[in-house]
């Protein structure tokens, strides 16, 4: 017969799937009962109507039964606010191998996270569509990567990423969603029915600070930065609250788009100290089925900029939808996300490529 010891040994590996940590380890697993080859178990959960549930609830079943076991039942409790606290508490300290406990140990100087900030001069030129799709590219090559939506007042992130589900809190911790293995924070999960944000300065600050502070990030390799259009007051903020960032600068192939990307890029330069990784060039040609490009937007803006601003041109983008011909109702399904095998997606790892090997 199975003994409670055995249980939990069998469930020592199942991990609650966003925090990363055993189930057991985080003392979710309750009231054990043995009867036979039947086992039954609480499942006690940080907040109730976890979006997880379905996926711990399969795992859990399945460690059973491998140990044995002929009949599991999961019952679903959720954590008292203590409980929380508590648990919220634990997760800080973690979190935190800063000697000064007002800097969040993401922004530390000794975090191994690289932060990549893509700017551009003007707006509409796709710096959110290169943010998602350079995140997912650099995912798929195995990297932990997150995203954090700066653009508070024109967050586009979760709708391109076709996340509809809002991040969990525990106690006053925040978990970041996950999305194609990329993790997420964004002002559009604080907002109710798309109204629109009304903040001004300060409070902007202290909302992005707490996308760092409050945010359990776990450990990441790259964190990407889509900036709201422009050299204005986040942009700014984020330079001081990052100042080792490095930044991608996206243009359209016109002449005047990289006019303007020109003076995000001198910001960078001269403001920020932020190291330019290289311009992303995005809507350069629209291919035909002959093969034939052609130019819509003008051509050479992104070479050109990357010139005047002395670094790579690192990626030209076709103009393409993600392909929508792809069924609504697919979990898979983002209005924003290159398919793994869309050729767009192939530039895209091209690109996550070069961003590897350009920060070591
Ligand atoms: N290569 C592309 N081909 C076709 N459509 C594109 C391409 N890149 C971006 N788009 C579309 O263009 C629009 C603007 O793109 P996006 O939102 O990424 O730009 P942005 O620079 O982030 O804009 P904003 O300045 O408003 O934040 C979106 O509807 C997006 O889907
Ligand atoms: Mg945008």
């Amino acid at each position: 017969m199975l003994t409670k010891e055995q249980v939990l040994h069998a469930l020592k590996d199942v991990n609650d799937p966003e925090l990363n940590k055993s189930l057991v380890e985080l003392n979710m697993i309750r009231n054990i009962n043995i009867e036979g080859d039947k086992v039954a178990l609480d499942v006690i959960l940080t907040i109730r109507g976890c979006p997880l549930k379905v996926k711990i609830q399969e795992d859990v079943e399945n460690a059973v039964r491998e140990a044995g076991a002929a009949d599991v039942q999961v019952n679903f409790g959720s954590m008292t606010d203590d409980e929380r606290a508590a648990l919220s508490q634990q997760l800080r300290k973690e979190q935190q191998p800063t000697a000064n406990p007002a800097i969040p140990p993401l922004l530390a100087e000794d975090a191994k996270t690289k932060f990549i900030a893509i700017a551009s001069g003007k707006g509409g030129v796709g710096k959110s569509t290169v943010t998602v799709n350079l995140a997912v590219a650099l995912a798929r090559l195995g990297k932990k990567v997150g995203i954090v939506d700066a653009d508070i007042y024109g967050f586009s992130v979760p709708d391109m990423m076709g996340i509809e589900r809002r991040p969990t809190v525990i106690g006053e911790t925040i978990l970041p969603v996950e999305r194609f293995g990329v993790k997420v924070m964004s002002m559009g999960f604080f907002v109710e029915n798309n109204a629109p944000v009304v903040w001004r300065g300060p409070m902007l600050g202290k909302m992005l600070r707490n996308f760092f502070s409050e945010v359990h990030w776990g450990e990441l390799d790259y964190l990407l930065l889509d900036l709201p259009p422009g050299t204005g007051d986040v942009a700014l903020d984020i330079h001081q609250m990052i100042p080792q960032s490095k930044e991608i600068i996206v243009t359209t192939p016109h002449a005047t788009a990289a006019f303007v990307a020109a003076r995000a890029g001198a910001m960078a330069i001269s403001a920020t100290k932020h190291e330019l990784l290289g311009v992303v060039e995005n809507m350069s040609w629209f291919e035909t089925e002959d093969e034939k490009k052609h130019y819509i937007f003008g051509r050479g803006g992104g070479q050109k900029l990357a010139e005047e601003l002395n670094v790579d041109l690192l990626a030209q983008i076709p103009i393409g939808a993600p392909d929508n011909d792809i069924d609504l109702d697919d979990e898979a399904f983002a209005p924003g996300v290159y398919e793994e095998n869309h050729p767009t997606a192939r530039d895209y790892q091209a690109l996550a490529r070069k961003v590897i090997a350009g920060i070591q």
